[in-house]
């Protein structure tokens, strides 16, 4: 069982463009998708879950759907955190959260602090979220603190990341047939399995979670040894 599930949800669109319905509805429908699997990954004992929720490149879309977005985030927080609570879930954002519409922020800092003791499983939203900046930020944050250079190690390095003190992703899922990593845990996700499907993210289900996980059971992880070395 992997600790760490990443999952970049996309296809909100695309989903409801094939309905004839608006993008809101897609992403209305996606967060239904993204609750089912929260419980799901819980049930299954998955320590760590991380959901690309919006992206800092996500900023150039249209002034409404981004309205709606933060929107349908406050809702949503507003609407789970009873759920979070009887769940054990710890509510985690990675990005930074200043520049969000103050409703949503206050929602955030709100539902991170009431789920601070949940200890079944850690609910990472990435939000405003860019790769890039996260390793730019962390190599500011080491210069300030006056790191010798020799002290610039993965471990020092890794706790100045947002998932500081979190074990990598184990399998990173993008869902609706692209594939590309979007600006996404570029440090955390270096030697992640990668797992693609054209399902568009509404429709990803449970029982298409346990496809990826199936996927993943049966590869063998090398980290740069030979195949008989990896499994011996
Ligand atoms: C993912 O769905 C949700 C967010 C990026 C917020 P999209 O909105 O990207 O859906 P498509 O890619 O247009 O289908
Ligand atoms: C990535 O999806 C961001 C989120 C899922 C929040 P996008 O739909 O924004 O990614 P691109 O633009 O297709 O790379
Ligand atoms: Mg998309």
């Amino acid at each position: 069982m992997p600790k760490h599930v990443a999952i970049i949800m996309d296809g909100n669109g695309r989903w409801a463009a094939k309905r004839g319905l608006s993008r809101s509805d897609g992403h209305k429908q996606g967060t239904e998708a993204a609750k089912a699997i929260v419980t799901h990954c819980r049930e299954l004992g998955i320590g760590h879950l991380t959901l690309y929720t919006f992206s800092k490149e996500n900023w150039g879309r249209p002034k409404d759907e981004v309205r709606f977005l933060f929107d349908l985030l406050r809702m949503f927080l507003n609407s789970e955190l009873k759920s979070l609570l009887e769940q054990s879930i710890r509510l985690k954002v990675l990005g930074d959260i200043s520049s969000l519409p103050a409703p949503a922020r206050m929602t955030l800092e709100h539902v991170q602090k009431k789920t601070e003791n949940g200890d079944a499983m850690v609910l990472n939203l990435a939000l405003n979220y860019s790769g890039r900046d996260e390793i730019l930020r962390a190599a500011r944050r080491l210069i300030e603190q006056g790191v010798r250079p020799e002290d610039v190690t993965e471990e020092t390095f890794s706790s100045q990341l947002y998932t500081c003190g979190q074990p990598d992703p184990d399998l990173v899922i993008r869902t609706s047939g692209e594939q590309r990593l979007s600006n996404y845990l570029l440090f955390q996700a270096a030697y992640s399995e990668l797992y693609f499907t054209t399902v568009y993210w509404p429709d990803f289900t449970p029982e298409e979670f346990d496809k990826a996980l199936a996927d993943f059971t049966g590869r063998q992880r090398r980290f740069g040894l030979t195949g008989s070395q990896a499994s011996g």
